[in-house]
C-alpha cells in the first residue's frame, strides 16, 4: 500500500499507521517546576537525543502543554528515563490535568532534587538528564502554515545514572529494560541487546577492490 498523507484517512486503515512505523520511540518522562512551584511530569515519545557535544535532547509537544510552558517560563526540565517497573506510573502521568495539579503526587512518586536545576527528578528513574532550555521551534508545513507541534530544545548539564544500572562501567540496559513507544496502546520494554562488529569500512573496501 501506499497513501498520501496530505488526504485524510487516505491510509484507509482503522488507525492512522504513522506512529506504529516510527518506532520504537524513546520516551523522555519530562519533569519541570511551573513559575508558581508545581512539579509537572508527563511523557514524551517524540523525544530524543539530537546532539553529542554538548549533549542536547528535544521533545515534541502538540500543542502547548504545561511541560513546554513551564520549560519557557523557568528555563529548565529534566528527562528521566522509564524503566520497565516504572510502566503504570508513567502512563498515569499522561492524564490531562490542570497546572495546579503535580502529577508525581497524583500517582504516588516519590521525588529527589536535581544536581543543578530546580525540577526534581523520578527518584526510582533509573538515570535521568538536567538540561537548561536553548529554544522552541515551531513547526511548519511545506505550506508555511504553523502547525500544533512545538520542539523544545534543550542541552543537557548533569546527568544523573543509578549506580545499580551500571556494570562493568557501562550503563546496563538490560537492568533498566527501558520502555519504548510504539503504535496504537503497544509498548516494548527493550529486553535483548547484540553486538555489531564496525571494522571501520575495511570489508567494504576490500569487497570493492575485488
Ligand atoms: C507514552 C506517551 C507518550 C506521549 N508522547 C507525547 C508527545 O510526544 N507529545 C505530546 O504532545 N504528547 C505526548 N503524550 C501525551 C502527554 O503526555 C499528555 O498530553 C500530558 O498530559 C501532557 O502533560 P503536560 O501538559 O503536563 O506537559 C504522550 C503520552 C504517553 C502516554
Amino acid at each position: 500500500m501506499h497513501y498520501d498523507t496530505r488526504k485524510k484517512r487516505d491510509h484507509g486503515l482503522p488507525y492512522n499507521p504513522f506512529k506504529a512505523l516510527v518506532a520504537p520511540r524513546p520516551i523522555g518522562w519530562i519533569s519541570t517546576v511551573s513559575a508558581k512551584g508545581v512539579v509537572n511530569l508527563a511523557p514524551y515519545s517524540f523525544f530524543n537525543a539530537v546532539a553529542d557535544f554538548p549533549p542536547m535532547v528535544m521533545f515534541s509537544s502538540t500543542g502547548i502543554k504545561h511541560s513546554q510552558i513551564n520549560a519557557e517560563a523557568t528555563g529548565e526540565f529534566v528527562c528521566n528515563f522509564v524503566s520497565y517497573e516504572l510502566r503504570d506510573q508513567m502512563v498515569g502521568t499522561s492524564a490531562e490535568v490542570g497546572p495546579d495539579v503535580s502529577e508525581p503526587e497524583m500517582v504516588g512518586l516519590e521525588m529527589t532534587p536535581s544536581v543543578y536545576v530546580k525540577p526534581p527528578r523520578v527518584s526510582r528513574a533509573p538515570a535521568a538528564l538536567e538540561c537548561k532550555y536553548l529554544k522552541t521551534v515551531q513547526l511548519h508545513d511545506i505550506d508555511g502554515v504553523p502547525s500544533e507541534s512545538h520542539v523544545i530544545i534543550g542541552q543537557v548539564i548533569g546527568v544523573y545514572i543509578d549506580d545499580a544500572v551500571i556494570t562493568d562501567g557501562m550503563v546496563d540496559l538490560g537492568k533498566i529494560q527501558p520502555v519504548a513507544r510504539l503504535g496504537y496502546a503497544d509498548y516494548s520494554a527493550v529486553d535483548r541487546v547484540f553486538k555489531l562488529k564496525w571494522d571501520g569500512g575495511e570489508g567494504l573496501k576490500r569487497a570493492l577492490e575485488k
